[in-house]
């Protein structure tokens, strides 16, 4: 395939998300190049995934960083818009619903060049959150759907797209499964920690909606807080920049075993994830992650875009008030763990198949 393809992110998931496509389009000597959009930038947020996962550098680094949402948008826009018009790219993937993939595919949708969306057709009905909106407008512009279960084709299909929807699974299954098995066998993170395997919890919060409001961060904490009492058990907590920056507004339980770590590399995370008892999350990659490992989730939302893992049986809701997240930690406990991820295999694979196949013609 000699189409040129530019590949436009710039965040933790979607690094981990995108490696397992880069990998396959090298395989496949596919001429891309990579703009980094720079969102993330924090060696631990940033240049240890691109480590982690052995990925060749970024042609162009837009090193954007942080502001406000129209700051960040149009600043990347006005970098991507540049790029674009210099090498002139047939297409640009972008990935899901960060502000790095509305500003990639706004500045190509302007330019003319057609955008593949690798995750697409997610719907939290929520527009409240930044992501929801990001989504819309990026499944609005894009012309080619890789959408991850018979699900988000249908969302895609309730908005009127007809054409172009491969569902294919996510990408993510093949992050997981390419790396888990070393992460196991190379991870010092629970001897570093003094964890062992089911005898703590894993948490993540840092959802602008749950962290930025500090009563719904006091609440998530206070859930946590009754956790470890109630099971005097330890709540690891590799903390978000965003979230730590928030840590002052919020009071912690001094009588609860709430840790807070810096976060954690591709390969120190699952093997957090693989051998907890439970997590607590907002993530939306997490819950995939847990979905694939076949640990229990408690999200710490009102709502998911990953409706399958509901219905699964690996997730839950318990929105923000702490005897809720309580209640639900207990019930996830004792559910039975047979369940099936709806999400696929070589899933990188299949869409340079269809890669392959559509933009040859
Ligand atoms: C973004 C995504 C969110 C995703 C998350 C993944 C959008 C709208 N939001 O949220 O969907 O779940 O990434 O982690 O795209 N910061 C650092 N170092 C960094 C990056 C950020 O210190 O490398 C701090 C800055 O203070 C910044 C804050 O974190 O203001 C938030 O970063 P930002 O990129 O705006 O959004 P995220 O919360 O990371
Ligand atoms: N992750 C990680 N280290 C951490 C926390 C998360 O490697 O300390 C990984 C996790 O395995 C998942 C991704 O980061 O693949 C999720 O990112 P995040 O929760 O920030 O974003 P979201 O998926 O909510 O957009």
């Amino acid at each position: 395939m000699n189409k040129k393809l530019a590949l436009i992110f710039g965040t933790r998931p979607e690094i981990i998300k995108m490696a397992p496509f880069i990998h396959e389009a090298k395989t496949r000597a596919f001429n891309f190049f990579i703009i980094h959009t720079g969102q993330h930038y924090s060696d631990i947020m940033d240049k240890v995934f691109w480590n982690n996962l052995n990925l060749p550098d970024p042609k162009y680094n837009l090193g954007v960083g942080s502001g406000t949402h129209a700051e960040q948008v149009g600043k990347m826009m006005i970098g991507v818009e540049k790029v674009l018009a210099e090498e002139k790219p047939d297409y640009i993937c972008v990935y899901a619903d960060l502000n790095s993939s509305i500003a990639g595919a706004l500045a190509a949708a302007k330019l003319g060049i057609p955008i593949i969306q690798l995750e697409a057709g997610l719907r939290s009905f929520d527009r409240g959150m930044p992501e929801e909106v990001n989504r819309l407008v990026v499944d609005r512009l894009a012309s080619y759907f890789f959408a991850p279960t018979p699900l988000q084709q249908t969302h895609l299909e309730n908005e009127g797209i007809r054409e172009n929807i491969f569902v294919v699974g996510n990408l993510i299954v093949d992050a997981v499964t390419e790396n888990v098995k070393k992460a196991l066998a190379t991870s010092s993170i629970m001897g570093r920690l003094g964890l062992e395997r089911e005898n703590y919890f894993l948490a993540t919060i840092h959802r602008a909606g749950a962290v930025d409001n500090h009563q719904n961060f006091q609440n998530l904490l206070n859930g946590l807080a009754l956790i470890a009492k109630r099971y005097k058990l330890p709540v690891m907590y590799p903390i978000h920049p965003r979230a730590r920056k928030n840590l002052e507004r919020v009071t912690l339980a001094a009588d609860a075993d709430i840790r807070i770590i810096d976060p954690v590399d591709y390969f120190d995370f699952l093997t957090l994830v693989s051998n907890a008892k439970l997590i607590l999350s907002d993530s939306g990659g997490i819950q995939e992650e847990a979905a694939i490992l076949g640990v229990p989730l408690v999200t710490l939302r009102k709502n998911t875009e990953r409706q399958e893992t509901l219905t699964m049986g690996s997730n839950v809701i318990a929105g923000f008030d702490p005897e809720t997240i309580s209640q639900k930690t207990e019930e996830m406990i004792s559910r039975e763990r047979n369940w099936r991820h709806p999400y696929g295999e070589h899933v990188a694979q299949k869409m340079c198949n269809i890669l392959e196949k559509v933009l040859s013609t």
